[in-house]
């Protein structure tokens, strides 16, 4: 089956698979405006911190086709959409400055869909060793292709790994409350047969705990200098049970994750969604009308929980995070 593509840009217009459909139905939209997009972004018909980033591109990119924004409005409205991710700005601040400059916006556009695609890629070259040993993966929210344009940051070395021992397992949390898991990375897994089962997000300590688990690898939607870590609600969680239990925990992320301006996790704004989402199940009440509810959409996992990070370039421990960063910042190179 062909590898999926989350989203791309033709005849004028964005397209993207709207992941909220999924798995039920492929439904492909398409957007000739920047409001359209914004839309897009904020109920996650398009989600995954590197596929909003390249959405926000190609968002400002139709900005300047439409001829009534300014490049400040239009950032100010992509921005606005969802706080956590810093891939957005930086999708978004790319095609800002080369509108700004006079260049081609959508170029700018399409060579920073490129460069985020070939991080995925090299991301999993790196990561993919890791498993090697490993029988049975575990991993939180959907950081595949659907995420990232083409192949993902989690799923992208256990879709390398797969290739070479097809009998690689992976463990799919389903993520409360929007599914991500039980709905898109399942959804990834079964197009390629790679074997996985879905399981509740509160049983991820009870298979670690019976040596289920071998390895545990997520994607993330900012990390500060320190290595702490922005991701899906329950990460932290994850965390803590694979270093209780010995379990190695990765997080794999192209560069325009990274956040070296924020020095730690406290510094990084946390999306609080709808009570409705946590509210609902289905189409039913999952609580009394009368009840409330908080909604965080991602957590914080303290670098020092983190066995290393899986970049583009390498493999990291968190305490040579900080010296690859300045090192990026001296010779700034690609976000990818
Ligand atoms: O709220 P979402 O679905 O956009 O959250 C996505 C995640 O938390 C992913 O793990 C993260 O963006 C990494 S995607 C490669």
């Amino acid at each position: 089956m062909a590898a999926v593509r989350a989203l791309g840009f033709d005849r004028g217009r964005l397209w993207a698979i709207d992941q909220r459909a999924l798995p039920d139905r492929l439904i492909i939209r398409r957007f000739a405006r920047v409001r359209e997009v914004a839309d897009a972004i904020r109920s996650m018909a398009i989600r995954g911190a590197p596929s909003i980033g390249v959405a926000g591109a190609y968002g400002m990119a139709l900005a300047s086709r439409e001829g009534r924004w300014t490049v400040a409005a239009a950032r100010r409205l992509l921005l606005a959409t969802r706080p956590t991710a810093v891939d957005l700005a930086v999708g978004v601040d790319r095609v800002a400055r080369a509108w700004r400059d006079g260049d081609d916006p959508l170029s700018a556009a399409d060579a920073y869909r490129a460069e985020i695609v070939d991080a995925c890629r090299r991301i999993g070259r790196h990561g993919a060793p890791l498993l090697r040993r490993v029988e049975r993966v575990l991993t939180h929210c959907n950081a595949g292709a659907l995420a990232t344009v083409e192949w993902g940051t989690a799923l992208a070395p256990i879709r390398l790994a797969h290739t070479e021992r097809p009998e690689l397992f992976v463990w799919v949390d389903e993520t409360r409350p929007l599914l991500q898991g039980a709905r898109l990375t399942a959804w990834e897994l079964a197009r390629e047969r790679i074997p996985h089962a879905v399981i509740a997000d509160n049983a991820a300590g009870y298979f670690m705990r019976r040596g289920e688990v071998d390895a545990v690898i997520v994607g993330a939607d900012r990390i500060a200098r320190n290595g702490d870590t922005a991701n899906k609600i329950g990460t932290y969680e994850k965390a803590v049970v694979a270093r209780e239990n010995g379990v190695p925990f990765y997080v794999a992320a192209p560069w325009s994750t990274f956040d070296a301006r924020r020095a730690t996790g406290d510094a990084i704004p946390v999306e609080e969604r709808s009570p409705e989402e946590l509210l609902r199940w289905g189409t039913r009440r999952a609580a009394p009308r009368s009840s409330s509810a908080r909604n965080p959409a991602f957590d914080i996992t303290p670098g020092h929980l983190v066995t290393a990070f899986v970049t583009p370039d390498g493999v990291y421990r968190p305490r040579d995070l900080a010296r690859a960063l300045a090192r990026r910042e001296r010779r700034p190179q690609k976000s990818g």
